[in-house]
């Protein structure tokens, strides 16, 4: 955007010149100041030469008076004819000389002749030759070096590079102080779409920029309000819900039917685990964790050793790199992450998790991508996006609460990421999570 408004600024420039050069710096037209100096001069030289001639007759004597009026660029002579062979069809300059000469002295057309060439070169003068006829039938020939119009670079030497300059730097630094703003503005909207915790942004740039800054914080504060409010409701409940999920418990120890009683303490028991889930889901979300640079890997190898530890068949690929730095709240993605293998290991056997930098598809940016692979028998085509909703079962026998993917997904979103599962053709399912490269 900073070069496409320097070009217009430009552009501008070029053309302001252009319309100066056309309308004002034209080199071939005689100043108005000076016109009207060479016209009464050549009159004055014409009358003079009349009255000479009147009084003493003979070409060479009037010639004579007149070389006093003699100066640098300015020659006047009488002779026999003109110097100027006679002309018709005058073009612009020429022609308003000729019939301002003409008004003023009331002479036929063919009795005045104009000639003006207009300087060649910067150093030179523009010449104007004038002849008329005076009454005896001799000539007046004048020569005199009119004062034209400034061509319009002699003008714009110095003026047009230094306008040009000091617009394009003006510009420049205007342009790049309001845009350095907007692309703050842009990097941390970006941070605030992966769920990290900014500070409200400096007002500061033109009024437009600071309207646009209030308006994005503004906005982002009623979002975590919304968020704060939601996760508190969803608090209260599920605690309200523990309460009397343990109240139902002491109840549950009065029945006298054992099958009964070991049939509802089960179902309270799953009871109790969703709520606890669900409550913990709810503080994650309330209280966001603080965003930190993280060794991704070691994380990966952490969890590993820790699913070893309980005796499951969990390893992370031996290609994977030694570490992987990522700015992100490492508590949820642990919880995530341990989610998906957990997962792997309870219906598939085994985890095997990878970790690589990659391009995102279609285009995208760079990317890290996780894969959790196990050995189980997947999950129906049909099911695969069901698993992701809240406290979904395949098998109700088996499993926990249905709020893992749930909950996993979520945090990988709110990382700026996506999460996705696929059967590896018959051997198992793939997660696969990607998050932005930061
Ligand atoms: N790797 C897998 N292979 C086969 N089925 C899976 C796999 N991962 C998840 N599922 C199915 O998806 C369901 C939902 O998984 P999710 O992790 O959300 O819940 P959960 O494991 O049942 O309970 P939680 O993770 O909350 O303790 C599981 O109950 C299971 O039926
Ligand atoms: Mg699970």
């Amino acid at each position: 955007m900073a070069a496409q408004l320097i070009l217009v600024l430009f552009g501008a420039m070029i053309a302001y010149q252009v319309a100066s050069l056309i309308v004002l710096g034209r080199g071939d037209v005689i100043h108005p100041v000076s016109r009207r100096h060479v016209i009464a001069q050549a009159v004055d030289m014409w009358r003079l030469a009349g009255a000479q001639l009147q009084a003493v007759p003979g070409a060479a004597q009037a010639s004579q008076v007149l070389a006093a009026l003699d100066r640098p660029g300015t020659h006047v002579r009488v002779a026999a004819a003109s110097d100027i062979e006679p002309h018709q069809a005058l073009p612009g300059e020429e022609a308003n000389l000729h019939a301002s000469l003409l008004a003023r002295t009331g002479l036929a057309a063919d009795a005045v002749r104009v000639r003006f060439e207009p300087a060649e070169g910067d150093d030179q003068e523009a010449r104007l030759a004038i002849s008329m006829r005076l009454a005896d039938g001799h000539w007046m020939n004048s020569a005199q070096q009119p004062m034209t119009k400034f061509p319009w670079w002699r003008s714009n030497r110095f003026s047009l590079p230094m306008t040009t300059l000091l617009v394009l730097a003006l510009g420049f630094a205007f342009v790049h102080g309001t845009l350095r703003a907007i692309r703050k503005l842009a990097r941390v909207a970006e941070r605030v779409g992966r769920g990290e915790q900014v500070a409200p942004l400096p007002l500061s740039g033109p009024r437009e920029t600071r309207e646009l800054t209030a308006s994005f914080d503004a906005m982002r504060q009623r979002l975590a309000r919304h968020i704060e409010d939601q996760a508190q409701l969803i608090g209260t409940i599920t605690h309200d819900l523990r309460t009397l999920i343990a109240t139902l418990r002491l109840r549950a120890e009065l029945v006298d039917d054992a099958d009964l009683r070991t049939a509802m303490q089960r179902t309270l028991v799953d009871m109790e685990q969703m709520v606890e889930q669900s409550l913990r889901m709810a503080s994650d979300e309330a209280h966001a964790e603080a965003t930190t640079e993280t060794d991704l890997a070691g994380l990966l190898r952490d969890i590993a050793a820790e699913q070893g530890a309980l005796g499951q068949d969990v390893r992370l690929h031996a290609t994977a790199p030694a570490s992987v730095p990522y700015r992100c709240r490492p508590l949820g993605l642990r919880r995530a992450l341990t989610n998906l293998v957990e997962n792997a290991v309870r219906y598939g056997s085994r985890a095997r998790i990878g970790i690589e930098h990659a391009r995102a598809e279609a285009g995208g940016g760079a990317v890290l991508r996780i894969v959790i692979d196990d050995d189980g028998p997947g999950i129906a085509p049909a099911q695969l996006d069901n698993v992701f909703k809240p406290f979904f079962r395949l098998d109700r026998a088996v499993g926990g609460t249905g709020l893992g993917l749930t909950i996993a997904r979520s945090c990988v979103e709110a990382h700026g990421g996506s999460l996705q599962l696929h059967n590896r053709g018959g051997s198992g399912l793939r997660a696969v999570a990607l998050l932005p490269a930061s």
